[in-house]
């Protein structure tokens, strides 16, 4: 049992688990307005882009063709932004749908958190945005930015109650997202946001 490695071991883990380690701490600072404002600019683009071919679909070929505007067409977007400006741009919902890509954790999770707290007493959802650079134990700097994404009316036919959804829809849900749990939500709550990772 007294064995050097897992006295070692032992001592490492000790080490590591010290919270004033400076070595093993991220530091948080806020960003800077400008950094905030192209954020936001890539941010908008997204909604902007993904609203209008949302909305062109829905109106000429109606909600079940629409959902290949969500599944293909949204993440195309996102990687076109994340290749332009070398950031990594997504979308994450309080609820996903998308388990693999649309699930929040870490700092998107945090925002969201501090997005639901602010709309309870009583924010607008689309004037929410969440902006932080934080610092690697390595030194690496990241600028994380979050923009909060709100329920409108168009979006009920596919995130609403679920019983308000069409049988078309609810099969096409099945089949493709089974894991779904992006339903059940009202216009104006919260549904995700569109979250920015850029290296600094
Ligand atoms: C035609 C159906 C449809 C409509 C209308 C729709 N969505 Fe979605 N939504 C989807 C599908 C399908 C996905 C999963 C996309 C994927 O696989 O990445 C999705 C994913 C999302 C995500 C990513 C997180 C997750 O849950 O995976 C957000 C955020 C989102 N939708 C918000 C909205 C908002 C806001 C509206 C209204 C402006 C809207 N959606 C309208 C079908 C729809």
């Amino acid at each position: 049992m007294n064995s050097p490695l897992i006295l070692s071991l032992t001592l490492l883990l000790g080490a590591c688990a010290t919270p004033e380690d400076a070595r093993v701490v991220s530091k948080t600072e806020p960003a800077s307005p400008e950094q905030i404002e192209a954020s936001r600019a890539v941010a908008k683009s997204l909604a902007t882009q993904l609203g209008g071919k949302l909305k062109q679909e829905l109106e000429t070929r109606g909600p079940e063709s629409a959902i290949g505007v969500c599944k293909v067409i949204a993440p195309q977007i996102a990687a076109d932004l994340s290749k332009q400006t070398g950031w990594q741009v997504g979308r994450v919902g309080t609820r996903a749908r998308n388990a693999a890509t649309g699930t929040a954790s870490g700092w998107n999770a945090q925002a969201l958190g501090v997005f639901a707290e602010r709309m309870q007493q009583g924010e607008k959802p689309d004037a929410l945005e969440f902006a932080e650079i934080v610092t690697a134990p390595s030194g690496t700097r990241t600028l994380h930015y979050a923009k909060a994404i709100a329920m409108q009316p168009m979006c009920l036919t596919c995130h609403g109650a679920t019983e308000n959804l069409s049988a078309g829809i609810k099969a096409r849900l099945q089949a493709d997202y089974p894991l779904d749990r992006a339903t059940g939500y009202s216009v104006g709550e919260l549904r995700g946001a569109v979250v920015i990772t850029r290296p600094l």
